[in-house]
């Protein structure tokens, strides 16, 4: 019996059936690749889904663990300022438009703690009823309440109601959808810069541009969910920055910690006053462990050279997927995404695609109803990014194997 297979039995055994089994167990990592237990290799273009910023056993995310680990303390109350927590907050205020954050430990925390931000903010600024939100059709928050419940995909899970009430979805893209939810209790507008979980679709522009001033003009908050598509993913280190537009809150989690699980939320001062002392809190905010590889992961990502890297990288893999959709006519339906965050349509089920990729070698993972999404670590090489194509054009040609859709 293989020894991924044991596990795979094992794990079986103890662990909730929530996520479809891949029937892998990974060993080992470094750089882009993993390695399973039989000592297989896989290109991971997963990346933990947008995680893996530096890749697997980076310097640079090790010595955040060991540094602090060399120190003999792994935590600290968040009254207790520390080293790394006050270089890791300087090093991303000073990047941003915000000026204050606050670190937690997960996207769907990042999330929690902005809306309750945009709540009090409103609650003390603009009316005390002024406690609901516009978020969009195809939108993916968290699995907390609060994220879930700005999420579409509450709309399909009864089971779990009821949910928060005060969330209206409107239309990605689409600015009259916007105007047409807008009342005295908006307090806030979240948005994703690149739809992840939705299917890879990026923002534009002039829907960023519009967003800001529909904001502006009704004294409402804007949210920028970061959580995917920023830390450098965008080839800038925030997203809103390629986007070129500024929110009054930023969640951040995922490449924050390059695979070490934190997250933060970021907000203008004069949003952030809103917070008294006590009102907000997490036992881990700020741990000294986590911080410490913010800084160290964060330290790499904001480089000009490693965000040049990326934009050269996103385009050279768009490049070559582009010219893969016209060498296999209506194979691909459309290549989408910005950045490093690449989405594939094809006209075929996208769950034995990722089948036949892992059978290749290649790690990948689904994003809306039908598209294959691409998020490597931000340093991959282009004899990497040439190897990826190369995998994923032997599984679509080899069409016996997929089913159509
Ligand atoms: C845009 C966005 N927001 C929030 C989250 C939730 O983050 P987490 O899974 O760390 O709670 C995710 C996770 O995929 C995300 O992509």
């Amino acid at each position: 019996m293989s020894k991924n297979h044991d596990l795979q039995t094992r794990a079986n055994d103890v662990y909730m059936q929530l996520y479809p089994h891949k029937d892998v167990v990974i060993d080992r990592g470094e750089g882009s690749y993993l390695y399973d237990m039989n000592g297989k290799q896989y290109l991971d273009c997963a990346g933990g889904i947008a995680v893996c910023a530096l890749g697997h056993n980076h310097p640079a995310f090790n010595k955040g663990i060991t540094d602090q680990i060399a120190k003999g303390f792994t935590m600290a109350i968040g009254s207790i300022a520390t080293e790394p927590k006050v270089k890791a907050a300087e090093l991303l205020v000073s990047n941003c438009c915000s000026e204050k954050i606050f670190f937690c430990n997960s996207g769907a925390e990042a999330v929690e703690g902005s809306l309750k931000l945009a709540r009090v903010w409103a609650h003390k600024n603009k009316a005390e009823d002024a406690k609901e939100f516009i978020v969009f059709h195809n939108s993916f928050h968290g699995r907390t309440y609060g994220a879930v419940s700005a999420t579409e995909k509450s709309l399909s899970q009864p089971e779990f109601g009821p949910y928060l009430p005060g969330f209206h979805f409107a239309d990605y893209n689409d600015l009259e959808s916007v105007k047409a939810l807008i009342t005295d209790k908006i307090c806030a507008i979240m948005v994703e810069p690149v739809q992840g979980e939705g299917g890879l679709t990026a923002g534009t522009p002039e829907f960023f541009k519009g967003l800001e001033k529909l904001c502006k003009d009704n004294n409402i908050l804007l949210i920028s969910d970061e959580i995917q598509a920023g830390m450098g993913r965008m080839g800038k280190l925030f997203a809103h920055a390629h986007f070129d537009y500024e929110p009054h809150i930023i969640a951040l989690a995922k490449g924050l910690g390059g695979g070490f699980p934190v997250g933060a939320f970021m907000a203008k001062k004069h949003v952030s006053d809103s917070f008294e002392v006590g009102m907000h809190g997490s036992t881990y905010a700020g741990n000294p462990l986590a911080t410490s590889v913010v800084l160290n992961v964060v330290g790499e990502i904001v480089k000009p050279e490693f965000l040049a890297r990326v934009r050269e990288a996103s385009a050279y893999f768009i490049t070559k997927l582009n010219a893969l959709h016209n060498e296999t006519g209506s194979v691909i339906t459309a290549v989408k995404g910005e950045g490093l965050m690449i989405g594939v349509d094809t006209k075929y089920d996208v769950k034995g695609i990722l089948t036949q990729l892992k059978e290749n070698g290649l790690f990948a993972t689904q994003a809306g109803k039908n598209t294959l999404r691409l998020t490597p670590p931000l340093n991959i090489r282009n004899d990497e990014i040439d190897e990826a194509v190369e995998k994923i054009s032997l599984v679509l040609k080899d069409t016996d194997k997929l089913k159509p859709i």
